[in-house]
């Protein structure tokens, strides 16, 4: 049990072993692959996916998988017309006859034809959520034959870990309900599904690593703690990391990151994550770039305080990052890549700064301040600019940064920003292999023209419209002519309900995509 005694406000102090719910390797989901029919296999559940070929007129479900002996077990639940194949419908079958499992959970997966590995990820998911709350904790699942065997193991895998973390640390009576051990049922070349399984597993738990820092309370996720977890991973995984405080961030000139920091009790953290792998070309470098934002109060702006109490998750960018180096360190593209994250408070008090006030800027640009609220460009402006310092030769950025982007496009898609049209298209085409949903947003010169200040080069806010792609302008003028992507998460980094695949709290929204992308870069 911890008591409001040992939460610490003071810089760098925190509980001597605060209840992180950390990944370790006894913690995970154990996976396997079983290469056998399906019938053959003895477990307490084995879950199929059900699909409906028919047209809008009719259903006509069937169980997509390989083995018959499935699909005759399932046949007289699915002429009986109690099973539709409906979008995670679910229906449990007890003894299931021909089959050696105790149970056969049926899921529905919707329309044959527009079915995709996309939606296979949700189902695992939604098998594993399924499960929890009946206390089974192993499952097997039948890969649907209508998706190739290599992405459906990927899909599964990756769902099925998404599926399992639940945000609940800090209750009490806990019921620990994770799922322990997962079997993939698949068909095919056993080293090439091997493989898949391993890389989508490394996936999968950095996303969820990336969820376990998100969660967590700004008095137990301070910068220091941040950078702390950083050093721990980077430890872990064979990463160089560095981490800056107040001084070195003073020295490098960053005053505009400083401005931010400046005004709270807790130390800022300037964290750099370096891969850099032997036999990797000098170039190119990617720059990935967090806003670490570990508590986002306005600042002198204050925000109102209905809400306020989720911008916890206003370092969501940063521990997006910090997930994402995880996995490269573990999957080794042949690319150098540096991760580096701004992390600190946005605080309002003596030492804060104000509305008016001017800040320089790492590169040399001034600015106007004209609401202390807009604080995530004014870190990632010298977050950005330190990156192309270090070398970086393509940039991209995730940041919980703008409300506007929640209104251009709800909590649906990312809004994605570039500079660079040919890197934004290799961007866009790892997309299609993470499912993840976002979507491109202009940043014209002209939304630049509405952030020019009268008295310094550039005010931190452009007025009431347009306010994600004003942001993102500003951000440009620090990417400077690097290709740059910058991926505005505020909409989409915390899931605002509970979803039948994935619970409500932080997504881990942009880690896989960003892991696809990485391993993409590296194969130039
Ligand atoms: N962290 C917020 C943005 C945010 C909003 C994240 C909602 C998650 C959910 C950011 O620092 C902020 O306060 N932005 C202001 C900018 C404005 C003052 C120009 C905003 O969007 O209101
Ligand atoms: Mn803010
Ligand atoms: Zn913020």
């Amino acid at each position: 049990m911890l008591h409001f005694s040992e939460c610490h406000r003071t810089p760098g102090l925190r509980d001597p072993l605060p209840a992180f719910h950390t990944v370790s390797s006894q913690e995970i989901m154990k996976t396997s692959l079983f290469l056998s029919p399906a019938a053959q296999l003895e477990t307490e559940c084995l879950v199929a996916v059900v699909l409906d070929r028919g047209d809008k007129d009719k259903t006509e479900a069937f169980v997509s998988a390989a083995d018959k002996t499935v699909q005759q077990a399932a046949a007289d639940l699915i002429s009986s017309g109690d099973v539709t194949g409906k979008n995670f419908e679910t229906t449990w079958l007890h003894s299931p006859s021909g089959l050696k499992a105790k149970r056969l959970l049926l899921i529905g997966g919707g329309k044959s034809e527009k079915f995709t590995h996309s939606d296979l990820r949700k189902l695992a998911g939604a098998a594993v959520r399924a499960l929890k709350p009946r206390k089974l904790r192993s499952l097997a699942f039948v890969l649907p034959d209508a998706i190739p065997a290599e992405d459906a193991v990927r899909a599964g895998v990756e769902g099925a870990l998404v599926g399992d973390f639940d945000p609940d640390t800090y209750k009490s009576d806990r019921k620990d309900q994770r799922v322990e051990a997962l079997t993939v049922v698949a068909s095919g070349d056993q080293a090439a599904l091997q493989v898949a399984l391993e890389q989508a597993r490394v996936v999968g738990e950095s996303q969820n690593f990336t969820r376990e820092l998100v969660n967590e309370p700004s008095n137990r996720m301070t910068p220091t703690i941040l950078a702390d977890r950083a050093k721990q991973m980077c430890k872990e995984n064979g990463l160089k990391c560095e981490v800056y405080g107040a001084e070195k961030i003073r020295e490098l000139k960053m005053g505009a990151f400083w401005g931010v920091a400046q005004g709270s009790e807790e130390p800022p953290a300037l964290i750099v994550m370096r891969y850099e792998p032997a036999g990797a070309p000098e170039n190119p470098v990617l720059g990935l770039v967090g806003k670490g934002i570990t508590f986002d109060t306005g600042g002198i702006s204050i925000k109102p305080a209905e809400g306020m109490e989720k911008m916890k998750y206003d370092m969501a960018g940063g521990a997006t990052m910090i997930g994402v180096m995880r996995a490269v360190a573990l999957l080794k593209p042949k690319v150098k890549v540096i991760g580096i994250v701004c992390a600190t408070e946005n605080m309002p008090s003596g030492k804060a700064q104000k509305p008016g006030d001017i800040q320089t800027a790492m590169s040399g640009k001034t600015i106007e301040i004209i609401n202390t609220d807009a604080e995530g460009r004014l870190v990632l402006a010298d977050g950005l600019c330190y990156a192309r310092h270090l070398g970086c030769t393509h940039l991209i950025d995730a940041a919980t940064l703008t409300g506007a982007v929640v209104v251009a496009l709800g909590y649906l898609n990312v809004g994605v920003f570039s500079n660079d049209d040919s890197f934004y298209q290799r961007f866009a085409t790892t997309l299609a292999k993470s499912g993840e949903n976002m979507w491109r947003l202009p940043v014209n010169d002209e939304y630049l023209d509405m952030t020019r200040s009268s008295i310094a080069d550039l005010m931190n806010t452009g007025g009431r419209w347009g306010g994600a792609s004003t942001a993102a302008a500003f951000l440009r003028e620090f990417a400077e002519t690097t290709p740059w992507i910058h991926l505005d998460i505020a909409g989409t980094a915390w899931m605002e309900e509970n979803k039948p695949w994935i619970a409500k709290g932080p997504s881990g929204v942009a880690v896989r995509s960003l892991i696809e992308f990485a391993r993409e870069f590296g194969k130039d």
